[in-house]
């Protein structure tokens, strides 16, 4: 498997691979109250978020996933894109994201998907990707639909977040390989 790819996003900012030196950065991100509340998994010390950094590249090379940092032209850390694969045989995988507070509301998130989601298809050649958010989660709706995402039902009870052990109603969309980008 060649490289993961960086990609140019806007005004500076760019998609790429998370590097071993970004772990405080990333320790920093899981203390936002939203980041916190909607991750799958709490990584909270410093072995577990290299551990994880060091599985993304090795998922990269598998063609089981990968994770993208979202960067600043100052190289700041203000989000992360991460896919991973679901089903083999079916070629479905999954995708999870977020961005630091100062980064919202700019169109990023959206711009960081799309672009992400577009190497997944041609690079790794997935067949469809899922995308699961709480049903309360509207902005994380919004992305979602932007990146192209078809809304296709609610999955009840489907998720239970770490940070407080509740059931989460999730909305599901996906997208296929085969779908339009959208504009
Ligand atoms: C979910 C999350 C990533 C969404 O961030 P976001 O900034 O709302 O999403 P986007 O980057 O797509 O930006 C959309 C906003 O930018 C605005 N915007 C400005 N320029 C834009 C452009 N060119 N294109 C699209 N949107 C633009 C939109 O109007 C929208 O703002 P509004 O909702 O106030 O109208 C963020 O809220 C977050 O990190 N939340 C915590 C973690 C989380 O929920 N993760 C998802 C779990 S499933």
């Amino acid at each position: 498997m060649k490289r993961q790819p960086d990609r140019s996003l806007q005004d500076g900012q760019v998609l790429r691979p998370w590097t071993t030196t970004d772990a405080p950065a990333m320790q920093l991100a899981m203390r936002d109250p939203l980041v916190r509340q909607y991750a799958s998994r709490l990584m909270d010390d410093r072995d577990a978020v290299l551990a994880a950094i060091h599985s993304w590249s090795d998922q990269w090379h598998h063609g089981t996933g990968a994770a993208w940092a979202v960067v600043g032209p100052g190289e700041q850390v203000l989000g992360t894109v991460r896919f991973g694969l679901l089903d083999a045989e079916l070629g479905t995988g999954a995708v999870g994201y977020w961005l630091l507070p100062e980064a919202r509301g700019r169109g990023l998130a959206s711009r960081a998907l799309n672009q992400a989601t577009a190497v997944i298809f041609s690079r790794l050649g997935w067949h469809r990707i899922e995308l699961y958010h709480a049903v309360e989660n509207a902005r994380s709706c919004a992305v979602a639909r932007r990146g192209g995402y078809t809304p296709e039902g609610v999955l009840r009870e489907a998720m239970r977040y770490p940070v407080d052990g509740r059931w989460s109603d999730e909305h599901l969309h996906a997208r296929l390989a085969s779908d339009p980008a959208p504009t």
